[in-house]
């Protein structure tokens, strides 16, 4: 069982993702981690990004354990520089099998990310594609900074925002877009628990007596 979870920055995937697999018992992966590591392996060597091979070579030697504890991966720039690396297609390629392995776990996986349900897991049981206006994701993404105790403008993250979904749905490789099964949920007036249950309820009306423990 596959819950496939896609959607613009911010939009709330990886809470509802955590939420959902640990309802179900399922194993979670934020796959924009696998991106952002990619991009801080070049960072770190002072390599630009937009060396292709490089960041190709750095996919393919991935350390994918503890990517979820490493605090250095979050951060606007290292989402930034994801979004550049992602949109190289031997950088997706390296990074598939891992993902397509990870959604074979049984009972189950959720996977959250961009091209989840039309590349990664395209026979996935259940597909979301989350959004919410702009304005709110900023708004997250600025509480969440500041939380942390990290310097942050709004106006600073909104275009941020906009200019990397922009970049993630125009690329020609895994564009960010709903696959055609999907459902999407509009998260702009809902806070997490109410994603979390407007959420269960379409996982439940697709596949109401496979899913849970
Ligand atoms: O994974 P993605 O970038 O899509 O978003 P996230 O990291 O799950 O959520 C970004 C921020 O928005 C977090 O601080 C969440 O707690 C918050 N959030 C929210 O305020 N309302 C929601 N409906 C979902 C998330
Ligand atoms: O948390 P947030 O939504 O801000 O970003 P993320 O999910 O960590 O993803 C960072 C970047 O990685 C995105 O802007 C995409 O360019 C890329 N990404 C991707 O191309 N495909 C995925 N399945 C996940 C992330």
């Amino acid at each position: 069982m596959i819950i496939a979870i896609d959607g613009p920055a911010a939009s709330g995937k990886g809470t509802l993702g955590k939420r959902l697999a640990e309802h179900f018992g399922f194993a979670h992966l934020d796959t924009g981690l696998l991106y952002r590591a990619v991009a801080r392996v070049l960072m770190e060597r002072s390599i630009p990004l937009t060396d292709r091979d490089a960041a190709a070579q750095a996919a393919q030697n991935l350390d994918v354990s503890h990517l979820e504890d490493d605090s250095r991966l979050r951060g606007a720039a290292m989402g930034e520089a994801a979004s550049v690396v992602s949109a190289y297609q031997p950088v997706r390629d390296a990074l598939l099998a891992f993902q397509r392995q990870f959604g074979a776990q049984e009972p189950g996986a959720v996977l959250d990310g961009r091209d989840i349900g039309t590349v990664v897991c395209p026979d996935a049981e259940v597909k979301l594609f989350i959004t919410a206006a702009p304005e709110e994701r900023a708004r997250r993404r600025h509480r969440e900074l500041l939380s942390r105790g990290e310097q942050a403008e709004y106006e600073t993250i909104l275009l941020d925002i906009r200019r990397r979904d922009e970049r993630d749905m125009s690329r020609s490789t895994a564009p960010l877009k709903p696959a055609a099964d999907a459902m999407t949920l509009d998260t702009t007036h809902l806070d997490a628990d109410g994603t979390f249950r407007a959420a269960l309820d379409l996982v439940e009306r697709k596949r109401p007596a496979k899913v849970g423990r």
